[in-house]
């Protein structure tokens, strides 16, 4: 009573029903058919018409029918009885009370246990009468059955149906590569195959993995192990139908999605700038780092300025801004630069004054903490130089450049950037970037390789004496190409993000590329020195400032001048002498410098007697009034 299920043509898998052994099959026919006789049965065999063939003649497969076969049926259903293996009876819907089966893997002409099946504990390892005895548990943790061995001998579990390629395994072209290996480098195979490893390999072959069909390939290696293979190339060859498939370190570019269809991007790579570098020494001038020679220059412009426009604000009425030119000169000078440290001694009584002096005391606390965070940066950390800063730095010079032979590059730097084609060094393996680097425009060698940051990475962490300098000025990825249109372009972009979003992609990054060698905290690129532009809006603040206070000043000067000259005037004209203006521009000009000069309270006081004489004559002359010139300003 063994009976296969399941599959169709490959039977690999089956089921036979477990523990009713012969003996125990002829047992059960033995009492059903006792109590078939009890109930007074009878066997008789009669030949059934529909079994006659054409013509009266019996078919080869005519059968006689048993007469009381319903009844001997019934007497089954109702046998129970403990066989040799265990109890044994039929539920009331006629089925087998806790069926139990054995699963076989098919194996070539034989096959082999791997586990038990019964409605009561489902898959198991262990018999399932062992399990009667406990709860029952289907959990899908506990379905467990023993290894199935494949067609191929595979004992890993094919999934479904295979990527239909005419029948023939998947052609995929990868490039034979003679440096930076770690992403894609070839090994010896068994028989004479191509067989690769490598970053670039491993993402491809993890993400083929997840796919939810089997897709049968082979790597076939393109290249002369000689130099890099130009990677443009070998997409090309997918054009002309040699390749189904490109793998390795393949740029995502318009010119190559062209001719192909790429895979959502692996790995981010733009374009870098990698200089030799040279650790700046310390120097007595250090201190003037922090600072670009015209910020330098402008804030002691600015020093000087707001010095003297406070002394301008401040001289008519304060002491401390008055005196001979020679202590004047040496007040502003003392003034300004002390208020570099806040430690200025001149009081400030001008409300001008004093709105003029607080923007700039403001200013001069941003610039104090910018100095002294940059010079400590410059102290501390370990600064390295060069005079390249970026693309910008070699776009604008004539030097030799080194690419990386086979790359894109080469195009980029071309066809994007215009640069001249003669400027360009094509470089193969990573001494050559060494000794280009270290030979310099003058002597043969380069003045900076430009390459992708994937590389560069690498390159960097064991020749410290190199580095990326300025930003990625050109970003891109790189994918898989596929033939145009081919399923399998969309299905491993599906795979690249499943790998990006479950973490395996970056375990496979730092498997393969992550290095440290030169890495260290403390040393940094020299940073740039802190420039005008930076602080071109505190020093516009300040300058308005002192511009609008000058123009207050001078604004209300002019009116109190006006008031007093022509008070002067009428005094002159009625005979009362005093002021003695003279008529000419010059004699104007003097005696406005004069007014200037002044001291406020000097010439308050001399407006007050006037009045007092004026109403001591007793005649109203009409004028400024007095009042309107008292306070500060
Ligand atoms: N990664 C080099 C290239 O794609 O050209």
């Amino acid at each position: 009573m063994t009976r296969k299920l399941g599959m169709r043509g490959n039977q690999h898998l089956g089921l036979c029903t477990y523990g009713l052994y012969a003996y125990d099959s002829v047992w059960l026919l033995a009492r059903a058919l006792a109590a078939f006789f009890k109930q007074g049965g009878n066997i008789s065999f009669s030949k059934d018409p529909r079994l006659k063939g054409n013509g009266g003649r019996l078919r080869l497969d005519s059968m006689s029918v048993f007469d009381g076969g319903n009844l001997l049926r019934e007497m089954i259903f109702k046998t129970e009885m403990t066989g040799v293996t265990g109890p044994f009876r039929f539920t009331s819907d006629r089925d087998l009370y806790r069926p139990a089966f054995e699963v076989i893997n098919m194996v070539g002409t034989g096959f082999r246990r791997v586990g038990y099946w019964s409605n009561y504990s489902g898959l198991s390892v262990v018999p399932p009468e062992s399990l009667y005895s406990k709860p029952p548990n289907i959990s899908s943790s506990n379905q467990r059955l023993h290894r199935m061995i494949w067609p191929g001998q595979e004992t890993d579990t094919p999934r479904g149906w295979v990527f239909p390629n005419n029948g023939r395994q998947l052609r995929v072209g990868v490039p034979k590569r003679v440096s930076f290996q770690e992403f894609v480098g070839q090994v010896a195979g068994d028989d004479g195959d191509d067989m690769f490893r490598g970053y670039c390999i491993e993402v491809f072959t993890s993400a083929v993995y997840l796919l939810p069909y089997s897709v049968p390939y082979k790597f076939l290696s393109f290249g002369d192990g000689l130099k890099n293979p130009d990677d443009t190339d070998i997409v090309h060859v997918i054009t002309e139908g040699v390749y189904d498939a490109v793998v390795g370190d393949i740029a995502i570019t318009t010119n190559r999605t062209k001719m192909a269809d790429f895979t959502q991007p692996y790995i981010e790579s733009g374009l870098v700038v990698v200089v030799p570098v040279k650790e700046l020494s310390s120097s007595a001038w250090a201190f003037l780092r922090p600072f670009t020679p015209p910020m330098w220059a402008i804030t002691g412009i600015f020093f000087l300025v707001v010095g003297a426009v406070v002394w301008i604000l401040e001289h008519r009425m304060n002491t401390d801004f008055r005196g001979p030119p020679r202590k004047q000169f040496i007040t502003i000078l003392w003034f300004s630069f002390s208020t570099l440290f806040f430690a200025h001694k001149e009081s400030t009584v001008s409300t001008l004054g004093r709105i003029v002096l607080i923007v700039w005391l403001f200013v001069v606390l941003i610039i104090n903490s910018s100095y002294t965070a940059s010079l400590t940066s410059n102290l501390t950390v370990q600064q390295l130089s060069s005079p390249v800063k970026g693309i910008e730095s070699l776009l604008a010079s004539n030097d030799p450049i080194g690419y990386q032979l086979g790359s894109f590059t080469h195009n980029y730097l071309i066809q994007e950037l215009g640069i001249r084609a003669s400027r360009l060094v094509p470089l193969n393996l990573p001494e050559d970037f060494v000794d280009a680097l270290r030979k310099g425009p003058r002597n043969g060698g380069v003045m900076a390789v430009v390459d992708e940051r994937a590389y560069m990475e690498v390159f960097l962490s064991t020749h410290c004496e190199f580095s990326i300098v300025g930003q990625e000025f050109q970003k891109n990825g790189w994918g898989f190409a596929f033939r145009r249109d081919s399923p399998l372009a969309a299905d491993l972009s599906t795979a690249i993000l499943k790998l990006s979003e479950s973490g395996e992609l970056q375990k496979i990054h730092d498997k393969w590329l992550m290095r440290s060698a030169c890495t260290s905290e403390n040393t940094k690129l020299e940073v740039d020195r802190l420039e005008l532009k930076s602080f071109s809006g505190l020093f516009s603040i300040c300058g308005t400032a002192s511009f609008l206070a000058l123009m207050v000043y001078f604004a209300l000067l002019a009116c109190q001048y006006k008031r007093h000259y022509y008070s002067n005037s009428d005094q002159s004209s009625g005979g009362g002498g005093g002021g003695g203006t003279g008529g000419s521009r010059s004699g104007r000009m003097r005696t406005f410098l004069s007014f200037v000069d002044e001291k406020e309270e000097s010439v308050k006081s001399r407006s007050v007697k006037r009045k007092e004489m004026e109403d001591s004559r007793g005649s109203s002359i009409g004028g400024g009034d007095a009042s309107s010139m008292n306070g500060s300003y």
